[in-house]
Protein backbone atom coordinates (compact mmCIF):
# COMPACT_ATOMS: atom_id res chain seq x y z
CA UNK A 1 0.00 0.00 0.00
CA UNK A 2 0.88 3.45 -0.18
CA UNK A 3 1.98 5.59 2.84
CA UNK A 4 2.47 8.58 4.35
CA UNK A 5 4.26 10.35 7.13
CA UNK A 6 3.57 13.85 8.28
CA UNK A 7 6.47 15.50 9.85
CA UNK A 8 10.05 16.79 9.17
CA UNK A 9 12.12 15.86 11.71
CA UNK A 10 14.45 12.86 12.89
CA UNK A 11 11.37 11.08 14.54
CA UNK A 12 9.52 10.84 10.96
CA UNK A 13 12.74 9.96 9.20
CA UNK A 14 13.10 7.25 11.56
CA UNK A 15 9.53 6.21 10.40
CA UNK A 16 10.17 6.27 7.25
CA UNK A 17 13.01 4.56 7.30
CA UNK A 18 11.41 1.43 9.24
CA UNK A 19 8.12 1.51 7.24
CA UNK A 20 10.37 1.27 4.01
CA UNK A 21 11.88 -1.93 4.72
CA UNK A 22 8.59 -3.37 4.90
CA UNK A 23 7.14 -5.70 2.31
CA UNK A 24 3.58 -4.33 2.68
CA UNK A 25 4.85 -0.75 1.68
CA UNK A 26 4.81 0.62 -2.25
CA UNK A 27 5.53 3.63 -2.34
CA UNK A 28 6.14 6.27 0.56
CA UNK A 29 5.40 10.08 1.13
CA UNK A 30 6.79 12.33 3.57
CA UNK A 31 5.47 15.85 3.90
CA UNK A 32 7.18 17.83 4.39
CA UNK A 33 10.62 15.58 5.28
CA UNK A 34 13.60 16.38 5.05
CA UNK A 35 17.04 15.35 3.52
CA UNK A 36 17.07 12.35 5.32
CA UNK A 37 13.46 11.12 4.13
CA UNK A 38 13.76 12.50 0.68
CA UNK A 39 16.68 9.20 -0.10
CA UNK A 40 13.93 6.62 1.13
CA UNK A 41 10.45 8.47 0.14
CA UNK A 42 9.57 11.28 -1.74
CA UNK A 43 9.10 14.55 -0.04
CA UNK A 44 5.71 16.64 -0.17
CA UNK A 45 5.84 20.07 0.13
CA UNK A 46 2.97 20.88 2.38
CA UNK A 47 1.59 22.50 5.37
CA UNK A 48 0.51 19.06 7.72
CA UNK A 49 -2.25 21.45 9.70
CA UNK A 50 -3.59 22.14 6.43
CA UNK A 51 -5.99 19.39 6.38
CA UNK A 52 -7.09 20.03 2.56
CA UNK A 53 -4.16 19.66 1.63
CA UNK A 54 -3.36 16.70 3.02
CA UNK A 55 -6.63 15.16 1.74
CA UNK A 56 -5.56 16.14 -1.70
CA UNK A 57 -2.23 14.63 -1.10
CA UNK A 58 -3.23 10.90 0.09
CA UNK A 59 -6.22 11.35 -2.98
CA UNK A 60 -3.85 12.17 -5.64
CA UNK A 61 -1.41 9.58 -4.56
CA UNK A 62 -4.32 6.74 -3.11
CA UNK A 63 -2.54 6.52 0.51
CA UNK A 64 -3.78 3.87 2.39
CA UNK A 65 -1.74 4.65 5.60
CA UNK A 66 -1.27 8.08 7.35
CA UNK A 67 1.21 7.94 10.12
CA UNK A 68 1.16 11.66 12.43
CA UNK A 69 4.26 12.28 13.43
CA UNK A 70 4.04 15.84 15.76
CA UNK A 71 1.35 16.76 17.79
CA UNK A 72 0.10 19.84 16.02
CA UNK A 73 -2.35 18.07 13.70
CA UNK A 74 -3.59 15.87 16.34
CA UNK A 75 -4.34 18.39 18.53
CA UNK A 76 -6.16 20.31 15.65
CA UNK A 77 -8.64 17.25 14.65
CA UNK A 78 -6.78 15.77 11.94
CA UNK A 79 -7.78 12.27 12.99
CA UNK A 80 -11.66 13.53 13.18
CA UNK A 81 -11.44 15.33 9.77
CA UNK A 82 -9.86 12.21 8.04
CA UNK A 83 -13.21 10.35 10.15
CA UNK A 84 -15.56 12.45 8.90
CA UNK A 85 -14.29 12.94 4.94
CA UNK A 86 -15.97 10.51 2.86
CA UNK A 87 -12.85 9.38 0.85
CA UNK A 88 -10.73 9.70 4.21
CA UNK A 89 -12.56 7.27 6.42
CA UNK A 90 -11.48 4.20 5.68
CA UNK A 91 -7.72 5.61 5.37
CA UNK A 92 -5.69 4.26 7.96
CA UNK A 93 -4.66 6.69 10.48
CA UNK A 94 -2.30 6.75 13.27
CA UNK A 95 -3.42 9.27 15.72
CA UNK A 96 -5.68 10.00 18.34
CA UNK A 97 -8.80 12.45 17.86
CA UNK A 98 -8.59 15.53 19.35
CA UNK A 99 -10.52 14.62 22.48
CA UNK A 100 -7.52 12.30 23.20
CA UNK A 101 -4.94 14.45 21.80
CA UNK A 102 -6.45 16.58 24.84
CA UNK A 103 -4.21 14.38 26.85
CA UNK A 104 -1.59 16.46 25.57
CA UNK A 105 -3.28 19.53 24.34
CA UNK A 106 -4.29 20.79 28.13
CA UNK A 107 -2.26 19.80 30.78
CA UNK A 108 -4.85 20.94 32.94
CA UNK A 109 -7.13 17.81 31.17
CA UNK A 110 -4.12 15.37 31.59
CA UNK A 111 -4.37 16.00 35.31
CA UNK A 112 -8.11 15.66 35.43
CA UNK A 113 -7.83 12.28 33.80
CA UNK A 114 -5.25 11.22 35.79
CA UNK A 115 -7.29 11.89 39.03
CA UNK A 116 -10.57 10.87 37.73
CA UNK A 117 -8.44 7.25 37.06
CA UNK A 118 -6.90 6.97 39.95
CA UNK A 119 -2.95 7.63 38.11
CA UNK A 120 -0.38 8.78 40.13
CA UNK A 121 0.92 12.02 39.37
CA UNK A 122 2.38 15.31 41.17
CA UNK A 123 -0.54 16.82 43.28
CA UNK A 124 -1.90 20.45 41.83
CA UNK A 125 -3.80 23.93 41.63
CA UNK A 126 -4.75 25.15 38.71
CA UNK A 127 -5.44 29.07 38.26
CA UNK A 128 -6.07 31.64 35.79
CA UNK A 129 -6.28 35.58 35.36
CA UNK A 130 -9.00 35.97 38.03
CA UNK A 131 -7.33 33.80 40.59
CA UNK A 132 -3.82 34.67 40.67
CA UNK A 133 -3.75 36.36 44.10
CA UNK A 134 -4.99 32.69 45.34
CA UNK A 135 -2.27 31.73 43.34
CA UNK A 136 0.48 33.40 44.73
CA UNK A 137 -1.22 32.58 48.04
CA UNK A 138 -0.78 29.21 46.91
CA UNK A 139 2.66 29.07 46.06
CA UNK A 140 3.38 30.58 49.57
CA UNK A 141 1.60 27.43 51.37
CA UNK A 142 4.85 25.21 48.94
CA UNK A 143 7.91 24.42 49.78
CA UNK A 144 10.61 25.15 46.81
CA UNK A 145 11.17 24.55 44.21
CA UNK A 146 8.26 25.74 42.47
CA UNK A 147 6.79 23.97 39.38
CA UNK A 148 5.00 26.24 37.54
CA UNK A 149 3.44 24.69 33.90
CA UNK A 150 0.90 26.44 30.92
CA UNK A 151 -1.78 24.63 30.10
CA UNK A 152 -1.59 24.72 26.47
CA UNK A 153 1.13 23.71 23.99
CA UNK A 154 4.14 25.79 24.24
CA UNK A 155 6.74 24.01 22.14
CA UNK A 156 8.11 22.29 25.28
CA UNK A 157 9.20 25.36 26.69
CA UNK A 158 5.82 25.97 29.38
CA UNK A 159 7.21 24.97 32.44
CA UNK A 160 9.16 26.41 34.49
CA UNK A 161 10.82 25.23 37.48
CA UNK A 162 12.23 27.87 40.29
CA UNK A 163 14.10 27.44 43.38
CA UNK A 164 12.62 31.72 44.78
CA UNK A 165 8.95 32.08 45.61
CA UNK A 166 9.22 35.75 44.56
CA UNK A 167 10.16 34.44 41.16
CA UNK A 168 7.57 32.17 41.46
CA UNK A 169 4.94 34.48 42.15
CA UNK A 170 6.62 37.46 39.18
CA UNK A 171 6.26 34.39 36.95
CA UNK A 172 2.89 33.03 37.23
CA UNK A 173 1.75 36.69 37.06
CA UNK A 174 3.76 36.67 33.87
CA UNK A 175 1.90 34.02 32.66
CA UNK A 176 -1.57 34.79 33.66
CA UNK A 177 -1.54 38.32 33.23
CA UNK A 178 0.96 39.17 30.72
CA UNK A 179 0.61 36.08 28.49
CA UNK A 180 4.05 34.69 28.22
CA UNK A 181 3.60 31.95 26.67
CA UNK A 182 0.57 33.45 24.96
CA UNK A 183 -2.91 31.62 25.07
CA UNK A 184 -1.04 28.88 26.27
CA UNK A 185 -0.57 30.20 29.79
CA UNK A 186 -4.06 31.65 30.00
CA UNK A 187 -4.08 28.55 32.69
CA UNK A 188 -1.82 28.02 34.56
CA UNK A 189 -0.84 24.36 36.68
CA UNK A 190 0.95 25.01 39.86
CA UNK A 191 2.28 20.93 40.61
CA UNK A 192 3.92 19.38 43.41
CA UNK A 193 7.85 18.99 42.33
CA UNK A 194 8.33 15.12 42.28
CA UNK A 195 12.59 14.61 42.81
CA UNK A 196 13.00 11.56 40.89
CA UNK A 197 15.02 10.19 37.60
CA UNK A 198 12.88 10.27 34.67
CA UNK A 199 12.15 7.99 32.29
CA UNK A 200 9.33 7.41 29.19
CA UNK A 201 7.15 4.75 28.31
CA UNK A 202 5.49 3.83 25.05
CA UNK A 203 2.43 2.49 24.41
CA UNK A 204 0.67 1.69 21.15
CA UNK A 205 -3.07 1.35 21.61
CA UNK A 206 -6.15 0.87 19.55
CA UNK A 207 -8.08 2.18 22.27
CA UNK A 208 -8.99 -1.18 23.49
CA UNK A 209 -5.83 -3.19 23.67
CA UNK A 210 -2.17 -1.96 24.26
CA UNK A 211 1.50 -2.98 23.67
CA UNK A 212 4.47 -1.73 25.61
CA UNK A 213 6.91 -0.78 23.26
CA UNK A 214 10.29 -0.06 24.80
CA UNK A 215 11.42 2.42 27.27
CA UNK A 216 13.63 5.38 26.99
CA UNK A 217 15.35 7.67 28.74
CA UNK A 218 15.43 11.50 26.92
CA UNK A 219 18.48 13.98 27.66
CA UNK A 220 16.71 17.36 27.22
CA UNK A 221 19.24 19.75 28.06
CA UNK A 222 21.39 21.37 26.15
CA UNK A 223 24.96 21.05 28.68
CA UNK A 224 26.68 17.91 29.72
CA UNK A 225 25.85 16.96 33.29
CA UNK A 226 22.06 18.21 32.46
CA UNK A 227 22.90 21.79 32.90
CA UNK A 228 21.97 24.82 30.69
CA UNK A 229 18.89 25.41 28.65
CA UNK A 230 16.04 22.76 27.75
CA UNK A 231 16.32 21.16 24.12
CA UNK A 232 14.13 19.09 22.40
CA UNK A 233 16.31 16.41 23.41
CA UNK A 234 20.34 15.97 23.17
CA UNK A 235 20.44 12.03 22.95
CA UNK A 236 18.30 8.60 24.21
CA UNK A 237 18.83 5.33 25.48
CA UNK A 238 16.47 2.35 25.19
CA UNK A 239 16.00 0.28 27.31
CA UNK A 240 16.12 2.49 30.35
CA UNK A 241 18.53 0.05 32.05
CA UNK A 242 16.63 0.82 35.51
CA UNK A 243 13.32 -0.24 34.42
CA UNK A 244 13.31 -3.81 35.93
CA UNK A 245 10.10 -5.98 35.82
CA UNK A 246 9.35 -4.89 39.18
CA UNK A 247 8.62 -1.18 37.81
CA UNK A 248 7.61 -2.09 34.58
CA UNK A 249 5.00 -4.15 36.50
CA UNK A 250 3.91 -1.12 38.42
CA UNK A 251 4.24 1.00 36.11
CA UNK A 252 1.66 -1.47 33.59
CA UNK A 253 -0.80 -1.96 36.69
CA UNK A 254 -0.92 1.35 38.04
CA UNK A 255 -0.17 4.02 34.86
CA UNK A 256 -0.72 2.16 31.22
CA UNK A 257 -4.04 -0.12 32.65
CA UNK A 258 -6.41 3.00 34.06
CA UNK A 259 -4.76 5.29 31.44
CA UNK A 260 -6.13 2.54 28.20
CA UNK A 261 -9.31 2.02 30.32
CA UNK A 262 -9.86 5.41 30.84
CA UNK A 263 -9.77 6.93 27.34
CA UNK A 264 -12.47 3.50 26.82
CA UNK A 265 -14.74 4.09 29.35
CA UNK A 266 -14.45 8.08 28.27
CA UNK A 267 -15.36 6.95 24.55
CA UNK A 268 -12.08 8.00 23.45
CA UNK A 269 -11.30 7.31 19.91
CA UNK A 270 -7.74 6.40 20.19
CA UNK A 271 -5.56 4.60 17.78
CA UNK A 272 -2.18 5.89 18.38
CA UNK A 273 0.71 6.22 20.36
CA UNK A 274 1.12 7.41 24.26
CA UNK A 275 4.32 8.44 25.62
CA UNK A 276 3.85 8.67 29.31
CA UNK A 277 6.63 10.53 30.48
CA UNK A 278 7.63 9.20 34.31
CA UNK A 279 9.34 10.20 37.36
CA UNK A 280 10.41 7.23 39.25
CA UNK A 281 10.46 8.60 42.98
CA UNK A 282 11.77 5.92 45.95
CA UNK A 283 10.57 3.14 43.56
CA UNK A 284 7.34 4.25 42.78
CA UNK A 285 6.41 5.51 39.18
CA UNK A 286 4.15 8.95 38.67
CA UNK A 287 2.84 10.49 35.71
CA UNK A 288 4.81 13.76 34.76
CA UNK A 289 3.01 14.35 31.77
CA UNK A 290 1.19 12.72 28.78
CA UNK A 291 1.97 13.01 24.88
CA UNK A 292 -0.01 11.48 22.23
CA UNK A 293 2.79 11.08 19.73
CA UNK A 294 5.97 9.58 19.70
CA UNK A 295 8.82 11.39 21.10
CA UNK A 296 11.93 12.88 19.18
CA UNK A 297 14.45 11.63 19.71
CA UNK A 298 13.23 8.63 21.83
CA UNK A 299 11.64 7.30 18.20
CA UNK A 300 14.98 7.15 17.44
CA UNK A 301 16.18 4.60 19.75
CA UNK A 302 13.06 2.99 20.27
CA UNK A 303 11.44 1.92 16.86
CA UNK A 304 14.97 0.44 16.14
CA UNK A 305 14.77 -2.13 18.14
CA UNK A 306 11.05 -3.13 17.00
CA UNK A 307 11.47 -6.02 14.52
CA UNK A 308 7.71 -6.43 14.25
CA UNK A 309 6.75 -4.75 10.61
CA UNK A 310 5.47 -1.57 11.24
CA UNK A 311 2.79 -1.73 9.17
CA UNK A 312 1.33 -4.72 10.36
CA UNK A 313 1.10 -3.25 13.58
CA UNK A 314 -1.06 0.10 12.59
CA UNK A 315 -3.00 -1.92 10.32
CA UNK A 316 -4.06 -3.51 13.42
CA UNK A 317 -4.36 -0.66 15.64
CA UNK A 318 -6.65 0.70 13.29
CA UNK A 319 -8.83 -2.42 12.94
CA UNK A 320 -8.87 -2.32 16.83
CA UNK A 321 -7.04 -6.02 16.48
CA UNK A 322 -3.74 -5.08 18.26
CA UNK A 323 -4.56 -8.43 20.83
CA UNK A 324 -4.60 -10.38 17.48
CA UNK A 325 -0.29 -9.54 16.92
CA UNK A 326 2.90 -10.38 18.92
CA UNK A 327 5.71 -7.57 19.29
CA UNK A 328 9.03 -8.76 19.10
CA UNK A 329 11.75 -6.36 20.03
CA UNK A 330 15.50 -6.56 19.68
CA UNK A 331 17.97 -7.59 22.99
CA UNK A 332 20.69 -5.37 21.94
CA UNK A 333 20.28 -1.85 23.62
CA UNK A 334 20.26 1.60 20.88
CA UNK A 335 21.65 5.10 21.89
CA UNK A 336 21.43 8.21 19.93
CA UNK A 337 22.97 11.48 20.05
CA UNK A 338 21.72 14.82 18.84
CA UNK A 339 23.71 16.80 16.53
CA UNK A 340 22.88 20.53 16.99
CA UNK A 341 23.32 23.85 15.48
CA UNK A 342 25.48 26.37 17.36
CA UNK A 343 23.63 28.41 19.64
CA UNK A 344 20.42 26.43 19.99
CA UNK A 345 18.03 26.30 21.35
CA UNK A 346 18.81 29.95 21.43
CA UNK A 347 19.27 31.61 17.89
CA UNK A 348 21.59 29.57 14.98
CA UNK A 349 22.20 29.91 11.71
CA UNK A 350 20.83 27.29 9.14
CA UNK A 351 22.07 26.78 5.60
CA UNK A 352 25.65 24.78 6.89
CA UNK A 353 26.48 22.44 4.40
CA UNK A 354 27.16 18.97 6.56
CA UNK A 355 30.03 16.69 5.16
CA UNK A 356 31.07 12.79 5.79
CA UNK A 357 28.24 11.38 5.85
CA UNK A 358 28.79 8.84 3.20
CA UNK A 359 31.62 7.69 6.03
CA UNK A 360 29.33 6.45 8.73
CA UNK A 361 29.42 3.14 9.64
CA UNK A 362 27.66 0.88 11.48
CA UNK A 363 25.31 3.91 12.72
CA UNK A 364 22.11 4.88 11.40
CA UNK A 365 21.96 8.71 11.00
CA UNK A 366 18.71 10.54 10.96
CA UNK A 367 18.13 13.67 9.96
CA UNK A 368 16.61 16.21 12.24
CA UNK A 369 16.61 19.45 10.35
CA UNK A 370 18.49 19.19 6.95
CA UNK A 371 17.52 20.13 3.28
CA UNK A 372 19.27 18.97 0.45
CA UNK A 373 20.01 21.68 -2.30
CA UNK A 374 22.28 21.34 -5.74
CA UNK A 375 23.19 17.52 -4.20
CA UNK A 376 24.57 19.03 -0.60
CA UNK A 377 23.03 18.84 2.38
CA UNK A 378 22.37 21.79 4.56
CA UNK A 379 21.21 22.04 8.11
CA UNK A 380 17.66 23.49 8.62
CA UNK A 381 17.17 23.32 11.76
CA UNK A 382 18.21 23.28 15.62
CA UNK A 383 18.99 19.22 15.77
CA UNK A 384 20.20 18.85 12.45
CA UNK A 385 20.89 14.58 13.24
CA UNK A 386 20.48 11.99 15.81
CA UNK A 387 23.01 9.48 14.79
CA UNK A 388 21.93 5.86 16.63
CA UNK A 389 23.84 2.92 17.09
CA UNK A 390 22.51 -0.42 18.07
CA UNK A 391 24.84 -2.66 20.13
CA UNK A 392 24.93 -5.52 23.69
CA UNK A 393 25.09 -2.79 25.78
CA UNK A 394 24.31 0.90 25.62
CA UNK A 395 27.83 1.92 26.58
CA UNK A 396 29.14 -0.20 23.20
CA UNK A 397 26.36 1.60 21.45
CA UNK A 398 27.45 4.87 22.24
CA UNK A 399 30.95 4.39 21.48
CA UNK A 400 30.19 3.72 17.82
CA UNK A 401 27.73 6.72 17.55
CA UNK A 402 30.98 8.68 19.26
CA UNK A 403 33.06 7.35 16.23
CA UNK A 404 30.89 7.88 13.60
CA UNK A 405 30.28 11.57 14.66
CA UNK A 406 33.98 12.38 14.52
CA UNK A 407 33.17 11.76 10.84
CA UNK A 408 30.33 14.15 10.20
CA UNK A 409 31.03 17.81 10.29
CA UNK A 410 29.33 21.43 9.74
CA UNK A 411 30.22 24.87 11.34
CA UNK A 412 29.26 25.38 14.74
CA UNK A 413 28.25 21.80 15.30
CA UNK A 414 27.41 20.75 19.00
CA UNK A 415 26.47 18.06 20.74
CA UNK A 416 26.76 16.43 23.99
CA UNK A 417 29.62 14.05 25.09
CA UNK A 418 27.79 12.85 28.19
CA UNK A 419 24.70 10.91 26.95
CA UNK A 420 24.17 8.22 29.59
CA UNK A 421 26.43 9.43 32.47
CA UNK A 422 24.18 9.46 35.04
CA UNK A 423 23.08 5.63 34.20
P1 LIG B 1 6.70 18.49 30.94
O1 LIG B 1 6.67 19.44 29.78
O2 LIG B 1 5.45 18.41 31.73
O3 LIG B 1 7.30 17.16 30.58
O4 LIG B 1 7.83 19.07 31.92
C1 LIG B 1 9.12 19.32 31.45
C2 LIG B 1 10.13 18.82 32.45
O5 LIG B 1 9.96 19.46 33.71
C3 LIG B 1 10.00 17.34 32.75
O6 LIG B 1 10.66 16.53 31.85
C4 LIG B 1 10.62 17.26 34.13
O7 LIG B 1 12.04 17.24 34.03
C5 LIG B 1 10.24 18.55 34.75
N1 LIG B 1 9.03 18.40 35.59
C6 LIG B 1 7.76 18.54 35.19
N2 LIG B 1 6.91 18.35 36.22
C7 LIG B 1 7.66 18.10 37.31
C8 LIG B 1 7.38 17.83 38.68
N3 LIG B 1 6.13 17.80 39.14
N4 LIG B 1 8.40 17.59 39.49
C9 LIG B 1 9.67 17.64 39.03
N5 LIG B 1 10.02 17.90 37.77
C10 LIG B 1 9.02 18.12 36.90
N1 LIG C 1 11.91 14.33 23.53
C1 LIG C 1 10.74 14.82 24.14
C2 LIG C 1 9.58 14.95 23.26
O1 LIG C 1 9.53 14.45 22.16
O2 LIG C 1 8.61 15.57 23.68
Amino acid sequence: MNILILGSGGREHTFAYKISQSKRCKNLFVAPGNAGTESLATNVAINITDFEAVKNCVVENSIKMVIVGPEDPLVQGIADYFAETPHLKDVILIGPSKRGALLEGSKQRAKEFMMQHNIPTAAYESFTAESLEAGKIFLEKLNPPFVLKADGLAAGKGVLILNDLEEAKTELENMLAHSKFGEASSKVIIEEFLDGIELSVFVLTDGKNYKILPTAKDYKRIGEGDTGLNTGGMGAISPVPFADEVLMKKIEDRIVKPTVNGLAEENIDYKGFVFIGLIKVNNEPYVIEYNVRMGDPETEVVLPRIKTDLVDLFEATFHQKLNDINITIDERAATTVMLVSGGYPEAYEKAKEISGLENVEGSMVFHAGTKSENGKVLTNGGRVLAVTSLDDDFRMALKKSYQNIEKLSFDRMNYRNDIGFDL
